[in-house]
């Protein structure tokens, strides 16, 4: 009677979405907590590509009811599509594999301009948002302006909402961020648009959540973006605009703490972020490029080339900890291979003070320098391997080490994108 939560432990883009798909094949319910289309999932199962933003992974297993949690925003335009791409590939045949929450915030169109018209203002300063209007939903959201999904079915509420909101937000774009206005009734037209295909997924995802664990089923949390993009733990400013800690979770999909009873961490075996902010490991050289071209580093959601760098075992130790990791997951260790020798952080140099977890400050991280340990890499292709011993000596060191460094066991290894491309080292779900 518990559920599983799967959270990023360094920028994101870590390969939640593989292991969510491999595990859901165990799960009967996928939920999302937080975070919304600034997610993107790339699955490759039979050799298709799927690119998911807001439906969880396990979609693509049939039988598994997928939830979208109260703590998500959501941008009914985008959800639309995927929900049609998904039926029109044979998923989610049934109303009741989807259910999506009422007291989610919707992502309105203002949001979206205000994001990026921010970000604009902030010239060379740019957090290097996605776009999709996250950040503004969820100050709305705080400020108890937003509107949530369940008002969109409420013709009266909703027009009064959209009224009062218009009203602030056109004040809003055309004084302060030099955009043109948004009119009533092309933002009604557009949302009461959604209703029709929304209407019978929209629910009490809280109660339904609940009621599957306490009921025994297998509940899987899947976290978005990743603890360093976390709004509170993260390389503030440079994050995104909710928790993504585990503990979020709670909140975000209607569970007491003690409901969740094993979190699972996923790390690349190196790191990458995209957007600005600090980045102690960053390779911006040769190796850099080669990073991104043999990872295939280019942003699902938005298509921008990520930063790539060495594994950083401060980020990853800093997760575990906040996290209360039982269980590590390393993905992508296929791309390492030629690389040799390669270099670990084991430590930040923070103005002459050696540091096992990141800086509180912006200061803090303008000064921190990478300690650096190095390990043999490997030539050998790993990308067939499927146990332990069918990897070359030094990658099982390699992997060794970084459990060591983070101290968290490592329970499951990626050696490419395909499902059977994995081995799995213990029980992890
Ligand atoms: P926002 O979430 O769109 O506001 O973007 C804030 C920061 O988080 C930017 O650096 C984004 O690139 C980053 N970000 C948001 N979602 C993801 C994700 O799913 N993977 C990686 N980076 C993300």
């Amino acid at each position: 009677m518990s559920a599983t939560a799967i959270i990023g432990t360094q920028w994101g883009d870590e390969g939640k979405g593989k292991v969510v798909d491999l595990l859901a094949s165990r799960a009967d319910m996928v939920v999302r907590f937080h975070g919304g289309n600034n997610a993107g999932h790339t699955l490759v199962v039979n050799g298709e590509k799927t690119i998911l933003n807001l439906v969880p992974s396990g979609v693509l297993h049939p039988g598994k009811i997928c939830v979208l949690g109260a703590g998500m925003v959501i941008d009914p335009e985008v959800l639309c599509a995927e929900i049609r791409a998904l039926r029109a590939r044979g998923y989610l045949s049934e109303d009741r594999w989807l259910r999506i929450s009422e007291q989610a915030h919707l992502i309105m169109p203002w949001h979206r301009l205000i994001d990026r018209a921010r970000e604009r203002l902030r010239g060379t300063g740019a957090i290097g948002t996605t776009g999709r209007g996250i950040g503004p939903a969820y100050e709305d959201k705080m400020a108890r302006t937003g509107i949530r999904v369940g008002e969109l079915f409420d013709e009266d509420g909703f027009r009064s909402a959209l009224e009062r909101c218009l009203a602030e937000k056109n004040g809003h774009l055309q004084a302060l961020l030099g955009e043109s206005p948004l009119s009533f009734d092309e933002v009604h037209e557009q949302y009461a648009g959604y209703r029709d295909l929304l209407r019978p997924h929209v629910t009490d995802t809280n109660v339904e959540v609940r009621a599957a664990v306490q009921r025994g089923m297998r509940v899987l949390l899947e976290g978005a973006q990743a603890v360093m993009l976390d709004v509170d733990h993260g390389t503030y400013p440079y994050v995104t605009s909710s928790n993504a800690v585990p503990g979020a979770a709670c909140a975000g999909a209607g569970l007491p703490p003690r409901l969740i009873a094993r979190v699972i961490g996923i790390a690349k075996a190196y790191t990458t972020r995209v957007g600005g902010g600090p980045f102690p490991t960053e390779l911006t050289d040769a190796l850099g490029e080669r990073l991104r071209a043999d990872g295939d580093e280019y942003g699902s959601t938005t298509g921008r080339p990520r930063r790539c760098g060495w594994f950083d075992a401060v980020v990853v130790r800093h997760a575990v900890q906040l996290s209360g990791l039982d269980a590590l997951a390393i993905t992508k260790l296929d791309v390492l291979t030629g690389i040799d020798p390669l270099r670990v952080c084991v430590a930040y140099d923070v103005g002459g003070k050696r540091c096992d977890l990141p800086p509180g400050t912006q200061r803090g991280w303008a000064h921190a320098k990478p300690i650096y340990e190095e390990v043999p890499g490997w030539s050998a292709p790993i990308g067939d391997a499927r146990s332990l011993d069918e990897l070359p000596a030094a990658t099982r060191r390699y992997i060794d080490r970084l459990s060591q460094l983070v101290e968290a066991p490592v329970t499951l290894v990626s050696v490419g994108p395909g499902r059977e491309q994995t081995i799995r080292l213990g029980e992890i779900f």
